[in-house]
């Protein structure tokens, strides 16, 4: 099983931060997963929650700042004065670091309730500018979303791109989110996995991630059925021996 470090290895470092990622580089995960949004001028940066309140010294809702306004902030020192000073990265910086490591990575839009425009296009833009004609967009990276219509959007841009189809619910018919979005994967909350849907996924080719599995009980859980990989705060603590 793939293991995506959560928000970057957010147990030990602030989530969706610099320190965060290259935390979960050094405890030698496979992927990273982190979140996307766009500022007031337009701008992707990493966060979680709409607001920054809860991860930084601010306060206010990110499609109200600049980016320059946002750099002036302290995404670090909420989660120990150790990380003091962590700034906010833009996708594009993250993503120019991100080249350079073996890792997966999966890209989490944050639509909803705040709807970012274009975030899609402008997403695929940094990254088929950036990334070297030799790097694999299409097979490194999933762009994911409790958003649907973004998944939509995604592959009507550029349909090589993989997607997954996030849900926090159990769905009736789960593989009637592929047919709805084109998506590449199913990436529901562990509670929701059943091998009955999950062996009617992978018969059809469908790959299956599943968040947050944090806990030795969630693992256990996890573990027997046959999915692709977890999104995990603690990406050491499954590591293949
Ligand atoms: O992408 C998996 C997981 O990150 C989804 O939930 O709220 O942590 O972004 P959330
Ligand atoms: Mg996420």
């Amino acid at each position: 099983m793939i293991t995506y470090a959560h928000r970057g290895a957010r147990a030990y470092a602030p989530e969706n931060t610099m320190a965060a990622f290259t935390k979960a580089l050094d405890l030698k995960a496979d992927g990273i997963e982190l979140d996307v949004q766009t500022t007031k001028d337009g701008e992707i940066v990493i966060c979680h929650d709409h607001a920054i309140d809860r991860t930084s010294n601010g306060t206010g809702w990110i499609r109200d700042f600049t980016l320059s306004e946002l750099k002036k902030l302290d995404f670090g020192s909420w989660f120990d004065q150790h990380f003091a000073g962590e700034a906010m990265p833009t996708f594009a910086e993250f993503f120019a670091w991100y080249l350079k490591t073996p890792l997966l990575l999966n890209i989490e839009i944050k639509n909803g309730p705040v709807i970012y425009d274009n975030i899609e296009a402008e997403l695929l833009n940094i990254m088929k500018t950036i990334a070297p004609k030799s790097f694999d967009l299409y097979n490194r990276i999933i762009i994911s979303s409790f958003y649907h219509p973004s998944l939509c959007k995604i592959k009507e841009l550029d349909a090589q791109f993989k997607t997954g189809v996030l849900f926090s619910a159990r769905p009736v018919d789960v593989l009637s989110l592929i047919k709805q979005t084109n998506a590449d994967y199913l990436h529901p909350h562990w509670h929701y996995l059943d091998s009955d849907w999950i062996k009617e996924a992978r018969e059809a080719g469908i790959g299956v991630n599943s968040y947050t599995v944090n806990t030795p009980e969630e693992f256990a859980f996890v573990a027997p059925l046959n999915i692709t990989g977890i999104f995990s705060d603690y990406p050491d603590r499954w590591l293949k021996s």
